[in-house]
């Protein structure tokens, strides 16, 4: 299957000179989102995992029905403000823009083996803040997985002896 044809690419979105890779087309045919889980689960198969993490919003969109089809948890990885109970904090910057990532402080167990899992690598920012706050908890990051990756970003090369998989890159 050639995800491509499914993902809409829009020019200048958020802002000038960004081509946004829009997931809505793909995600709206479920056959076609069916298969991403599918192949994305098919990547990490070999991998021990406890439980994945994901930032939101589209990391939810991902990471969730990838924790179901490989039966682990999910946690999300929200935006400052969002989560109700105790959290930890840390400061990201993505490919546009700015702000602060957070989770709870009992969402990993120390020792605990987690997958990070997005819709999209890009500078990668967004992932090495996920990776510092699972660490913070104790958590071991035993893999990165994404839907597409900008592979001109270099995102990967931003973490060390963690495996990055990805199903689309441009
Ligand atoms: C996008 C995307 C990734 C991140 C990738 O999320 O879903 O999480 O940017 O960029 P990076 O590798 O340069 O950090 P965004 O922050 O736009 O939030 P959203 O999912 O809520 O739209």
């Amino acid at each position: 299957m050639n995800f491509k044809d499914y993902i809409r690419v829009i020019p200048d979105f958020p802002q000038p000179g960004i081509r946004f890779k829009d997931i809505t087309t793909l995600l709206q045919n479920g056959d076609v989102y069916k298969e991403a889980i599918e192949q994305l689960k098919a990547l990490v198969k070999d991998k021990e995992i406890d439980v994945i993490a994901g930032p939101e919003a589209r990391g939810f969109v991902i990471g969730a029905p990838l924790a179901i089809a490989l039966g682990v948890g999910f946690v999300p990885i929200r935006k400052s403000g969002k989560l109700p109970g105790e959290t930890i904090k840390a400061d990201y910057a993505l490919e546009y823009g700015k702000d602060k990532l957070a989770m709870h402080s009992d969402a990993i167990k120390p020792g605990q083996k987690v997958l990070i899992a997005d819709d999209l690598l890009a500078t990668g920012g967004t992932i090495k803040t996920s990776v510092d706050l699972v660490k913070q908890l104790g958590g071991e990051v035993i893999g990165a997985a994404f839907l597409i990756e900008l592979t001109y970003l270099d995102g990967r090369n931003k973490f060390e002896g963690i495996d990055v998989v990805s199903l689309v890159q441009y």
